[in-house]
């Protein structure tokens, strides 16, 4: 499908999704969700697609959502239209989901990165929720997914401060998994996608839905879903494989089967 607010390459068995509205800092439109959560849609039914970055380029990550289709709205509109509802394609996605973020990362540009299951930062990176400036506060996952990933007082400094937190300092946070030079972000993403790659798709798939569920669920609810998702795999030729590749000192080939 033709997009054009985004870029979508399909590197097997890598894709890259990448924000493409520079001239407004890559302000996420719901016409932007809806390309994304297509492109999602895209690559989850691509086989040869293992893993995804999701980037806003060398510049931006995303200046959070556009200001500019809110700011007249009332409530009502806002429930019909169900703007931030539809983010979860992006959630619902089961590859992992790798963001490469460069430059600002504020409100629901903050929010997408934190949708990811692991960021890369490139140095000029700064991750915030400005929204409390705007009269409003996070409507993405800003205020649920601070507290679950850096604690309630630095989830309380982001959102009722609204100052944006840098790289570095997101990184002793444990909100993004590394920081490399600006200029490297999106290899850096590359490469760790390209890594997962070879990894058995349906353990990913289960490993990511076990690690989420941790985020929502009491620990004994979460260890029966880990421990039903752990005995399932036996039933994948993916995971004979891994088991006689190790036994026989070999490397594994994974199918996805
Ligand atoms: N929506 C719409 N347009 C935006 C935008 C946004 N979120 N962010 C930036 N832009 C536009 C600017 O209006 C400007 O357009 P013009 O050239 O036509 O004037 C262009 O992008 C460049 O922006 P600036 O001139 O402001 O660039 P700067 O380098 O001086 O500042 C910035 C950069 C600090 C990121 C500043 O643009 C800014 O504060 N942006 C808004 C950030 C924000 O408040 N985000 C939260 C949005 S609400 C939200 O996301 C809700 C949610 O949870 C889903």
């Amino acid at each position: 499908m033709p997009y054009e607010l985004i870029l979508l390459e399909v590197e097997p068995p890598v894709g890259v999704i990448t924000l493409n509205r520079p001239a407004v800092l890559n302000a996420l439109s719901p016409a932007v969700i809806a390309e994304v959560t297509a492109a999602l849609g895209e690559l989850e039914r691509d086989d040869s697609v293992r893993a995804v970055v999701l980037t806003g380029g060398p510049k931006v990550f995303a200046a959070g959502a556009d200001i500019g289709d809110m700011a007249e709205r009332g409530p009502v509109e806002q429930l019909a239209r169900d703007q931030t509802g539809r983010w979860a394609g992006i959630t619902a996605f089961t590859k992992p989901l790798i963001a490469a973020v460069n430059g600002y990362a504020l409100g629901g540009g903050c929010e997408m990165a934190l949708m990811c299951d692991l960021v890369i930062a490139g140095d000029s990176a700064r991750f915030g929720q400005p929204e409390i400036n705007l009269g409003i506060i996070a409507g993405a996952g800003g205020t649920q997914r601070w507290p679950r990933t850096a604690g309630k007082y630095v989830a309380m400094e982001v959102n009722l401060g609204g100052q944006p937190v840098a790289a570095q300092r997101a990184y002793q946070l444990g909100v993004v998994n590394k920081v490399v030079p600006a200029e490297m972000t999106i290899e850096a993403a590359k490469r760790v996608a390209r890594q997962l790659a070879t990894k058995p798709p349906v353990a990913l798939r289960l490993a990511k839905e076990a690690v989420n569920l941790a985020l929502e669920l009491p620990l004994q609810q979460g260890l029966l879903a880990e421990r039903k998702n752990f005995y399932f795999l036996f039933a994948t030729e993916d995971q004979k494989e891994g088991m006689h590749a190790f036994l026989e000192k070999r490397r594994a080939q994974f199918q996805g089967r």
